[in-house]
């Protein structure tokens, strides 16, 4: 769970920088850093919240809020905190569809779920690498593909990454999994 808690505060403390360092004098700019801080704290008073709760209640009892989101957006928006925040030499690549579309997704959870495979894809990424961010829209089915060019999820660590995920009520569609170095989401209309 502590990274969970780490990476809103990370977030925020990058934004707030990048304010001090200037960003602040440009208007746009500076109103867009604090709405992403605004986010970020609001977000993670949530999860405190949510982990105090948990303590208290089966985990059986957690509750899925989803909201009707615009995911390419939501995925946007992830993707530029993640490079906001990077201190390594890793390279986004966005694969997104040009148009917008909806989809009814427990946005904190999901953001969980979605912030630590990103955090992982980094934490084995090698030097200079690329982290690509995909996503297919097919159907009833919306898929999110998230890689790195590291050694892969070792399959014993598959149901670790598995289970963390499934809390978030989202599908792992396991026969990509075979692909090193990739971690599938799947969300089902
Ligand atoms: N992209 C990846 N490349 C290689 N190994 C990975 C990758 N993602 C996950 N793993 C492996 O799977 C394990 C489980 O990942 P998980 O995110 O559940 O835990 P963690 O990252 O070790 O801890 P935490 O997320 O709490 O900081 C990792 O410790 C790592 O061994
Ligand atoms: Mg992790």
């Amino acid at each position: 769970m502590s990274h969970e808690l780490r990476t809103p505060l990370t977030t925020m403390k990058s934004y707030l920088e990048a304010l001090q360092d200037g960003a602040v004098d440009d208007k746009r700019l500076a109103t867009k850093f604090l709405d992403v801080t605004q986010n970020e704290t609001e977000r993670m008073i949530r999860l405190v919240n949510d982990l105090l709760q948990l303590s208290k209640l089966d985990a059986k009892d957690y509750t899925i809020n989803p909201q009707r989101t615009d995911y390419v957006d939501f995925c946007n928006r992830i993707i530029d905190r993640f490079e906001m925040t990077k201190k390594q030499n890793i390279r986004f690549v966005r694969e997104l569809p040009k148009r917008s579309f909806y989809v009814d997704i427990d946005r904190d959870k999901l953001t969980q779920v979605i912030d630590n495979i990103i955090s992982n894809a980094m934490k084995y990424s090698p030097e200079g690498g690329t982290i690509t961010f995909k996503v297919i829209k097919r159907g009833l089915d919306v898929k999110t593909k998230i890689s790195d060019q590291g050694v892969g999820i070792p399959k014993e660590n598959l149901t670790k990454v598995f289970n963390r995920a499934s809390i978030a009520s989202i599908g792992l569609d396991q026969e990509d999994w075979a692909e090193p170095g990739s971690v599938w989401l799947l969300l089902r209309k």
